[in-house]
């Protein structure tokens, strides 16, 4: 049966915002996030502790964060490869880190500059000192599906490194389509393969629009019975390392969906539209979300 409630993860500020060519002020970040929170997001994925060679546009992540007015009842996660990245997340007191590793080898080298054991090697300590310190613990999981540089990617690899990342304590996992290219029955069979070592509760779908198929892959994972998704408002976004790849699924369009199907989850569409609409006009670019559009020119 599909699930009764839904909670989405709003990655725009984050995974919608990293790949932006033209600066974006860290006030405008600090905005956005407002107004998510004031449209009901109860999960926010603010920014990424990276290395601002890689990733120039998350280089304020801790000025990002000390001008967020934080809600009590608001979880904000960011992105955190390794202890570096761990100590300014620490130091900007967030919620939640993500270790984001690949079920492609390829992937893994060029997103985050080694293997995939050692990216496991790296984030363990990551994950010890996020739970002793009573942070929580999320796994991205990139390429579930497809990866840019090896193609089709089985569901056995993305079984694989959910036990690695189930081995070294994360208590969440993200099943990522990186480059949008899967279609329903594919989605499925990722995320039947990281159900082999997590529950289904501990299960995030996040899906990438560039293909199409994003709100059907959502759907698809609704059957099996996952409730907690990844999207980003205005569909905002696409990975540096992923060429081509288009933003998330927009989180007006899928808030738009579960809203038809009688799935409250707590969010004001109109207040979420303004938010998208809100970015989109910084960035000087129409809304990617398909229901914000229709809805504005009414
Ligand atoms: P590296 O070059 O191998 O790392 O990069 P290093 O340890 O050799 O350090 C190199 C330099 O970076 C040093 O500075 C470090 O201090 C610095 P230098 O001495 O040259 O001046 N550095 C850092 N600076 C700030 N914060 C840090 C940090 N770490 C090192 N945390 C590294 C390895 C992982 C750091 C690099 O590859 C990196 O930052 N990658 C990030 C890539 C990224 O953010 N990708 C996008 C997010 S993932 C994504 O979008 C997918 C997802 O949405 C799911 C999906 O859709 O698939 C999650
Ligand atoms: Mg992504």
């Amino acid at each position: 049966a599909i699930p009764a409630r839904v909670r989405i993860i709003d990655v725009g500020p984050r995974d919608g915002l990293q790949n932006e060519k033209q600066p974006v002020p860290a006030a405008v970040k600090i905005e956005l996030v407002h107004r998510l929170q004031d449209a009901g997001l109860k999960e926010i994925e603010v920014t990424s502790f990276v290395s601002p060679k890689w990733v120039p546009q998350m280089a304020d992540a801790a000025e990002v964060l000390a001008g967020i007015q934080r809600r009590p009842d608001v979880r904000y996660s960011v992105l955190t490869p390794n202890m570096k990245g761990f100590e300014g997340a620490v130091a900007a007191g967030v919620d939640e880190i993500v270790v984001f590793g690949a079920a492609s080898e390829a992937f893994s080298q060029k997103n985050i500059n080694c293997s995939i054991a050692e990216s496991i090697e790296r984030f363990a300590p990551v994950v010890e000192a996020a739970l002793a310190k009573g942070i929580a613990v999320r796994g991205a999981m990139s390429c579930t599906v497809g990866c840019p540089y090896e193609g089709d990617i089985a569901p056995e690899k993305v079984a694989y490194l959910a036990g690695l990342m189930k081995g070294i304590g994360v208590q969440r996992v993200d099943v990522a389509d990186t480059i949008g290219v899967g279609t329903p029955r594919q989605v499925q069979a990722a995320i039947t393969a990281t159900l082999q070592h997590f529950g289904v509760d501990a299960v995030c779908g996040h899906f990438h629009d560039t293909y199409g198929q994003a709100l059907a892959n959502t759907l698809a994972a609704l059957e099996l019975g996952v409730w907690n998704f990844q999207s980003s408002v205005a569909g905002l976004g696409g990975c540096p390392y992923a060429k081509g790849a288009t933003g998330n699924v927009a989180t007006e369009d899928v808030v738009y969906m579960l809203h038809g199907m009688g799935i409250d989850i707590g969010i004001d569409l109109d207040k979420l539209i303004d938010a998208g609409q809100y970015i989109s006009d910084f960035l000087g670019r129409k809304s990617g979300s398909r229901v914000a559009t229709a809805i504005v020119n009414k």
